[in-house]
C-alpha cells in the first residue's frame, strides 16, 4: 500500500485530539483537512495547511472549505467533493490572494463521532518549483527556440556595419580620400550599431543567468521593451504584427525583471505558436494576424496582457494547460513547462496569471503583479 493511504488509514482509525496522533497529523508534509460532510466546513487541519494557505489553524476553524475556491466554482466543487475521491488541478485562493494550483484527494471518516471527509492537497506547481534547475532548463530550452530569431536580429548591425567597412576598404585601396563628414558620419554608424550587438549579446548572456530570486521595484514597459527587441524580428519574419498598448507612467511592480522576462517570453512563443498554426489551418498567413501586448493599472497591481488572434485553445484543455508537462505541440516543439513555470515565477511575485479564450478568435493572457509598496507587494517581503 502507498504511505499516503497507510498514513490517511491510520487517521481514520485514530482520534486526532490524542497527543501521540496530533503529532503524527501534524507532520504529514501536506496539507490535510478534517471536514464536516455535510456542511464542508473546517473541523480540522494540520500544520502544513498553515504553510501552504497563509491562515493559522484557528483561523480557519469552522469556516468553510469552499471559500478557498473562486465564488462561480463553489458549487460545482462541493458536488465533486462529496462524490470523488480525486479531484485534479483546482486552482484555490490563498490569503493574500495568492492563488496554488492542487490535486485533491479525498476519503470518508469519522471525527468526534461525526462523518467528516478527509481532505489532502498537494500543490503540484509549488512541487515543481522547488526546484530551480527546472526553471533554468526551461529557460535554455526557450533560448535555443530564440535563436533564430537573434541571429537575424545580430545580422542586421553586422550587414551595416559590413556595408560601411567595405565603403572605406575600397576607398583606402584605391587611395581615394573621404569627406571628414561623411568618414565621421560612417564610423559613428558602425560605432552605434557595433553597440547594438553588444547590448544584444549582453542581454543574452543577463537572460541565460540563474535568477537570484530577489524582488525588487521593475518598471514593466521597460522589460516588455527589451523583449520585445529582441523578439519582433522574428514575429514580423511570420508575418506577425506587434501592437504596443502601454500604459504611459506605470508604477514599479515588486518583482524580478530576469524572470519577468521568461515570462513574457514564454507568453509571446506561445501566442507565436498559436498564430503559426492557425496559420497551417487556414493555408494562409491572415490579415489580422497580431499579438498586442498591452499594460495597465488595476487595483494596486500592474496588468499585463498578451492577447494573440491565434488558435484559441479548446474548452476540454483549458484546465490542464497550468500544468507541467502539458502539451499539446508536437515532440520537439512543446515541453509543456512555459505556462507551469510561468505560473510559478507569477506566483512568486505574489501575482496572479489568467486566461481568456476562445477556440479560433485567439486567446489573452493576463498577468496581475502587485505594484511596489503597495500592502500586497509588502506581505510578500514580510513572509520572505
Ligand atoms: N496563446 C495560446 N493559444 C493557444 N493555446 C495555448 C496558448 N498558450 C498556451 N496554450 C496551450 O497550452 C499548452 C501548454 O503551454 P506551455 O506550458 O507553454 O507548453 P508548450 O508551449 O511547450 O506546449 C500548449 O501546448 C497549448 O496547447
Ligand atoms: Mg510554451
Amino acid at each position: 500500500m502507498r504511505s499516503r493511504e497507510v498514513r490517511e488509514e491510520a487517521l481514520n482509525a485514530l482520534d486526532i485530539s490524542d497527543e501521540n496522533c496530533r503529532f503524527l497529523f501534524n507532520t504529514i508534509p501536506m496539507p490535510v483537512f478534517v471536514l464536516d460532510r455535510r456542511s464542508l466546513r473546517i473541523l480540522d487541519c494540520n500544520e502544513s495547511v498553515e504553510e501552504a494557505y497563509g491562515y493559522r489553524r484557528e483561523e480557519l476553524l469552522q469556516t468553510s472549505f469552499l471559500n478557498f475556491f473562486e465564488e462561480s466554482e463553489q458549487q460545482n466543487l462541493a458536488l465533486e467533493l462529496r462524490t470523488s475521491s480525486m479531484l485534479n488541478h483546482v486552482t484555490q485562493i490563498t490569503r493574500g490572494g495568492r492563488t496554488i494550483l492542487v490535486n485533491l484527494r479525498t476519503s470518508r471518516s469519522q471525527y468526534g463521532g461525526r462523518s467528516a471527509l478527509l481532505v489532502t492537497a498537494s500543490d503540484i506547481i509549488s512541487i515543481l518549483m522547488v526546484k530551480p534547475q527546472l526553471i533554468q532548463a526551461s529557460k535554455m530550452a526557450t533560448l535555443g527556440e530564440m535563436t533564430a530569431g537573434i541571429a537575424h536580429e545580430l545580422n542586421q548591425p553586422l550587414s551595416v556595419i559590413k556595408t560601411a567597412s567595405s565603403f572605406l576598404l575600397s576607398r583606402a585601396t584605391s587611395g581615394e580620400t573621404v569627406q571628414p563628414e561623411l568618414l565621421r558620419a560612417m564610423i559613428e554608424e558602425i560605432d552605434g550599431h557595433v553597440d547594438r550587438a553588444t547590448g544584444m549579446v549582453h542581454h543574452l548572456r543577463d537572460f541565460g543567468r540563474m535568477s537570484q530570486k530577489v524582488l525588487e521595484p521593475v518598471w514593466v514597459n521597460e522589460v516588455i521593451g527589451r523583449v520585445l527587441d529582441i523578439f519582433s524580428q522574428q514575429l514580423r519574419l511570420r508575418q506577425i504584427e506587434v501592437v504596443r498598448e502601454l500604459a504611459p507612467d506605470l508604477p514599479t511592480v515588486q518583482a524580478d525583471s530576469n524572470r519577468l522576462e521568461q515570462v513574457l517570453i514564454n507568453l509571446l512563443i506561445n501566442a507565436r505558436d498559436a498564430i503559426e498554426e492557425q496559420q497551417e489551418k487556414q493555408c494562409a498567413l491572415g490579415e489580422r494576424d497580431r499579438i498586442v501586448v498591452r499594460t495597465s493599472v488595476v487595483r494596486n497591481h500592474v496588468r499585463i496582457e498578451v492577447q494573440d488572434s491565434g488558435v484559441g485553445i479548446a474548452e476540454a484543455v483549458k484546465g490542464r494547460i497550468f500544468e507541467p508537462f502539458f502539451t499539446t505541440k508536437r515532440a520537439g516543439k512543446g515541453t509543456g513547462l512555459g505556462l507551469s513555470i510561468s505560473y510559478g515565477i507569477v506566483q512568486d511575485f505574489r501575482g496572479r496569471i489568467e486566461m481568456e479564450s476562445a477556440e479560433h478568435e485567439g486567446s489573452n493572457f493576463i498577468v496581475y503583479i502587485p505594484v511596489s509598496g503597495t500592502d500586497h507587494a509588502r506581505e510578500d517581503s514580510d513572509r520572505r
